[in-house]
């Protein structure tokens, strides 16, 4: 492949691995349902928060069969505060379909695997590599990131055909002999080594085969596209309670914290009043008429594009307090098996901690 010796590569990055790899959960087993649900969760997660929650993922469901059979509601509570909630879903439904079309089998070919919902061509390569021992690559932004500078890619690795690329290149790459051993060394390597601002040229194995060092343009790649402005987008929310219980909503399946349970309220215009438009929400996500009282805790949250920042108010029902369709009045038990917004989580436990209603006043 190009000037650069892929048997020589390969070869080194394997024993690299071999001496240096991180000893992580799913590397201790061969079940393809545990090494399925953990690529699942590295697509958007980073190894050290995502070992925990892999281990209580497992643990509650154990087998394909277990998480085919499980509510979206327990499914969703193990995934809270993961992140793009999509990935639950996708995984639960694509338990689902492997115990309808492969009888409970995960499958071993890369394009059955490619067909399950919220698989797509990375995260079967690396199932089908790592679980089967099938020549397919598995090319994730890391990974990217030590090809684009092995061979000193210059083009903007976030356009689709220079990603085709650079998978074609990671193809030619992947040996017959480990070649699941072989895509997590690059993965690895793109982790532990050959980090985006500093890598650690001198700590790498293949050093002498990088185009990028030889050239001295090692942090300059790869490049991508200017990022978007990350928009600070304001927001409102409500703490209504009555009798020991929340007011909370479902949060629409699309979108952001997608099915997450959520304390009313949410995105408001920016030219808007806050209790103004709160009163809004709730009205509308609930049915309820409520007076907004004091503010009583300020909410930031960054997601990958997004950023909200605002205040949540505490409210009191004006008037009937049914909640409509999408809406609830949780208790404790139920605050502890509902999937929850992890801010609102956390609102809630330090709301607890300051006592009951009547003795809370903002200063
Ligand atoms: N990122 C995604 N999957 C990985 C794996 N199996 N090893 C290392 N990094 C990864």
């Amino acid at each position: 492949v190009g000037d650069v010796a892929s048997t020589d590569l390969a070869g080194r990055l394997l024993a690299w691995f071999d001496a240096r790899h991180r000893d992580l959960p799913w590397r201790r087993t061969t079940d393809p349902y545990r090494i399925l649900v953990a690529e699942v969760l590295l697509q958007r997660t980073r190894v050290a928060t995502g070992v925990p929650y892999y281990e209580r993922f497992v643990g509650r469901f154990p087998t394909v069969e277990a998480l085919a059979r499980a509510s979206d509601v327990e499914v969703l509570r193990a995934w809270e505060g993961l992140g793009f909630y999509r990935r639950a879903r996708n995984l639960h439904a694509a338990a689902k379909a492997i115990l309808e079309r492969h009888g409970g089998a995960v499958p071993s070919d890369p394009a059955d695997l490619d067909r399950l919902p919220g698989i797509g061509p990375y995260t079967a390569g690396a199932v089908a590599s790592v679980a089967f021992g099938r020549r397919a690559p598995a090319v994730d932004g890391n990974a990217i990131r030590v090809l684009a500078r092995v061979y000193r890619i210059r083009e903007d690795v976030s356009a689709p055909s220079v990603q085709a690329r650079i998978r074609d290149l990671a193809a030619a790459l992947v040996p017959v002999d480990r070649p699941g051993d072989f895509n997590q060394a690059l993965m690895e390597l793109g982790a532990t080594v050959c980090g985006p601002a500093a890598p650690a040229c001198p700590s790498c194995p293949i050093e002498d085969l990088c185009v990028a060092r030889r050239e001295g343009v090692e942090r300059t790649l790869p490049r991508t596209a200017k990022p978007r402005a990350v928009p600070t987008v304001p927001v409102v929310f409500a703490y209504v309670e009555m009798r020991r219980r929340v007011l909370l909503v479902r949060r629409p399946d699309g979108g952001l914290l997608a099915g997450l349970w959520s304390l009313p309220g949410g995105e408001r215009p920016p030219a808007a009043d806050d209790r103004a438009a709160l009163r809004d929400l709730v009205r509308d996500q609930t049915g309820l008429r409520v007076r907004v009282e004091e503010a009583w805790a300020t909410v930031g949250h960054a997601f990958s594009h997004r950023r909200w920042a605002g205040s949540l108010y505490r409210c009191v029902p004006v008037g009937a307090a049914s909640a409509g369709p999408g809406a609830r009045w949780a208790d404790r038990g139920d605050l502890a098996d509902l999937p929850l917004v992890p801010f609102h989580r956390r609102a809630l436990a330090t709301l607890a901690s300051r006592g009951p209603a009547s003795a809370r006043r903002e200063p």
